[in-house]
């Protein structure tokens, strides 16, 4: 395994496979890596001859009040990891070469970038999208991979490679969970005991409002008032947004039909956490 730490030296080094004409699997993250970017990886491993991993804590997603600083940063742990995962190159930049002193273009989508998460974070999917067109500028890979954990994120990128005529192929795979449920995040360490243990309610909210539709329970409302119900009574937690929307368009359904997506996101204290679950819908 290779790691690069420059844009030329990486440029060099992604010139080179291009007479090679492979597959390039691109695993872009910001460190902190566990079993779920192990998954991403894997993913990549199988479906690509060659396996790139970012690693870079993107200052532009984080809000003003957000953990930036804290963020947590192990990059010796994270190169290991790569390595186990037989990850080709690990390409981790320094803050001052992705962002000079006077970058000043930013990338934006839409509406899509507005709700939801956009609510709570405004700035945060604009720095999503700013990062994720340099990397893929830079690594041109032909298959991206990214966890279906940070849905909204996904449907973003999606959009942005579409709109742009990026040429990658987005590949959305599985969230990995603890066994209670909750998906794992670089962001779980940061729970108190009590607060791990509240954690998996969120999942628990999204699961009732499957197993809602499941029973036939096809208003919004209903769905909603069932998710809802779950976290309710517990102190400590309180709700962002448990909401059944469109899968595509992330807009909220009034009768639930076809790729549906139950988004969830609370705060537990100073965390905030966010999940969801794909949902196909026939009447
Ligand atoms: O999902 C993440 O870890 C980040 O948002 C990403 C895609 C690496 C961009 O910084």
């Amino acid at each position: 395994m290779r790691t690069i730490r420059t844009i030329q030296a990486f440029r060099t080094w992604r010139r080179q496979q291009d007479s090679r004409k492979t597959s390039l699997g691109f695993v872009p993250t910001m460190g902190a890596l566990h079993a779920g970017h192990r998954s991403l990886i894997q993913r990549a491993r199988e479906t690509c001859e060659t396996v790139v991993v970012s690693i870079f804590v993107n200052p532009l997603q984080f809000g003003p009040k957000e953990d930036y600083r804290h963020y947590p940063r192990d990059l010796i742990r994270d190169l290991k990891i790569c390595e186990e995962e037989r990850v080709d190159v690990v390409f981790a930049p320094q803050l001052a070469a992705l962002f000079p002193l006077r970058f000043q273009t930013t990338v934006t989508v839409g509406v899509l970038s507005k709700r939801w998460e956009g609510e709570s974070r405004p700035s945060h999917f604009q720095g999503v999208t700013t990062i994720v067109t340099k990397l893929l500028n830079l690594a041109r890979p032909t298959h991206t991979f990214f966890g279906q954990k940070d849905y909204q994120q996904c449907v973003v990128i999606q959009q942005l490679v579409k709109d742009l005529e990026l040429t990658t192929k987005i590949i959305l795979c599985p969230t990995i969970r603890d066994t209670d449920g909750l998906a794992l995040s670089s962001r779980n360490q940061y729970l108190t005991p009590l607060q791990r243990q509240q954690a998996k309610l969120l999942y628990q909210a999204l699961s009732a409002g499957k197993q809602a539709i499941a029973k036939g329970k096809y208003t919004n409302k209903d769905i909603c008032q069932t998710m809802h119900r779950v976290v309710n009574t517990h102190h400590g937690i309180s709700v962002d947004y448990l909401v059944c929307c469109d899968a595509m368009t992330l807009e909220p359904l009034k009768q639930v039909e076809g790729k549906v997506v139950l988004l969830g996101a609370i705060r537990l204290g100073k965390v905030r956490l966010i999940d969801n679950l794909l949902v196909r819908v026939r009447h």
